[in-house]
This record gives C-alpha cells, sequence and structure tokens, in this order.
C-alpha cells in the first residue's frame, strides 16, 4: 500500500504538532529540523512527513504531493488552495490583528504593511475603508516605527513583539488555530487510511472537528 505522505510546517508550529501526532498514537518519525532532512518516513512504511515552509504546506497538499498537511488558518486564508478543511486541530493559537502605533493619527488611504495581502485587502474591503496594502516578507513590526506604513496587519501571539516595539492592537480580523488539511483526491481515494487518522486525531483534541461527511473548502474567515 502506498504511503500517506503528511506535509509538516517548519517553525513555529512543529512542536506543536508533533505533540499532537504522539498524543494521538500517530507514529512520527524524529522530525528534528537542525538536521538539514526534509523527508521521512516511519519504519513500517505507512506514513511519510515532508518538512516544508508553512506558507507552502497547502500547495503541497493541492498539488497532491501530500495527501495531508498541517498548515495554520492564517496561511490558509492567505493562500485559498483547492484543499479540503478537515479539522480545526486546536493547537498553536494567535490571531490575525491591525495594530500600529499609539499615537497613529488616521490618513486617508493608509498604508498598511503585511505578509498577508490577500487577507488585508479583504479586511478592509469589507471595513469599507481604502487602503493601500505594502507586502513585505518578515519583521512587520518595523514598517510602522519607520515610518513605511501607517498601520500593520500581522499575527499576534503572545504580544511581545507589539510590545517591544510600541504598537498596540487596534482590531482583531480573525482567531487562528492549525488545521488539518487533505487532498481532494487524496480524500476520494485513500479514505479509509484518512479517516483513520481523522479519528486518531479528533480523539485528542476534544471534537472540535469540521467533518461532517462533506469537508469543506476554506474561504473567508
Ligand atoms: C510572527 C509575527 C509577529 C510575531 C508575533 O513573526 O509576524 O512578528 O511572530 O508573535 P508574538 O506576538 O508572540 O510576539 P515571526 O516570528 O514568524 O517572524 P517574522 O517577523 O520574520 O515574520
Amino acid at each position: 500500500m502506498e504511503p500517506i505522505t503528511i506535509a509538516m510546517p517548519k517553525g513555529r508550529i512543529l512542536e506543536d504538532a508533533i505533540a499532537l501526532l504522539n498524543r494521538a498514537n500517530i507514529p512520527c518519525p524524529d522530525l528534528v529540523e537542525s538536521s538539514r532532512k526534509l523527508i521521512f518516513e516511519t519504519d513500517d512504511h505507512t506514513l511519510r512527513f515532508i518538512l516544508a515552509k508553512p506558507t507552502d504546506v497547502p500547495t503541497y497538499v493541492e498539488y497532491g504531493v501530500a495527501d495531508l498537511g498541517i498548515a495554520g488558518k492564517d496561511v490558509l486564508l492567505e493562500e485559498q488552495r483547492d484543499v479540503y478543511e478537515l479539522l480545526d486541530l486546536n493547537i498553536s493559537p494567535c490571531r490575525m490583528s491591525v495594530a500600529g502605533r499609539i499615537d497613529q493619527s488616521t490618513a486617508f488611504s493608509p498604508r498598511i504593511a503585511t505578509k498577508y495581502p490577500r487577507i488585508a485587502s479583504t479586511y478592509f474591503r469589507q471595513q469599507g475603508e481604502q487602503v493601500e496594502i505594502i507586502p513585505l516578507n518578515g519583521s512587520i513590526e518595523l514598517a510602522p516605527i519607520i515610518g513605511l506604513a501607517d498601520r500593520i496587519v500581522d499575527i499576534v501571539s503572545t504580544g511581545t513583539t507589539l510590545k517591544e516595539n510600541g504598537l498596540v492592537e487596534k482590531a482583531t480580523i480573525a482567531s487562528i488555530t492549525s488545521r488539518l488539511i487533505a487532498n481532494p483526491t487524496s480524500y476520494r481515494l485513500k479514505k479509509r487510511q484518512v479517516v483513520k487518522l481523522f479519528e486518531q486525531l479528533k480523539s485528542v483534541i476534544g471534537g472540535q472537528g469540521i467533518w461532517n461527511g462533506d469537508p469543506v473548502k476554506t474561504s473567508t474567515f
């Protein structure tokens, strides 16, 4: 039987994801980030894990090179890939927020720096506010401090990065947790294996599943 391939996000979610797999008794080879190895297989060859950049996990799953993946809701909302969202894993909680300087005055068509241009545009369109989106790849909190942007849209977890840079949250756009996602074809063709993993995970996360026989595709927040 072909192994089920699971795309795992490198970085901050990985530790929580591995702990969850362990709790669910899903055999998980030692996915150590410091070794540069990117593919791991269980001894019985039933499961294969690939380590991907978090924003790329839905891409691997959409193209079917991974049957399943673990991805943050932030990435799912931003990437809008053609994948099924099976289960809220309830790990790595944080929020997508608008933040800025306390003393920030309101500008016409303010500039918004973000790693999430799609989420930011959708949010401000829904708010009826005209903004200019400035896409950045990291250290977003720098933008309002040095005058590149009026506000930012970014993930807030502990709030430390905002605090240490003298910024405050102005609004919350969405609550974010990590999700189990599936390739739609794998979901049909490998349903028995997929359901088994789903049930194992669901049994340890307290039934926050959104699976009701008809998996949903990620759309809006
Ligand atoms: C993320 C996010 C914030 C920070 C929030 O950045 O973009 O900057 O974490 O976490 P906190 O509320 O616990 O301080 P990340 O560490 O992924 O690095 P980046 O700035 O390079 O995107």
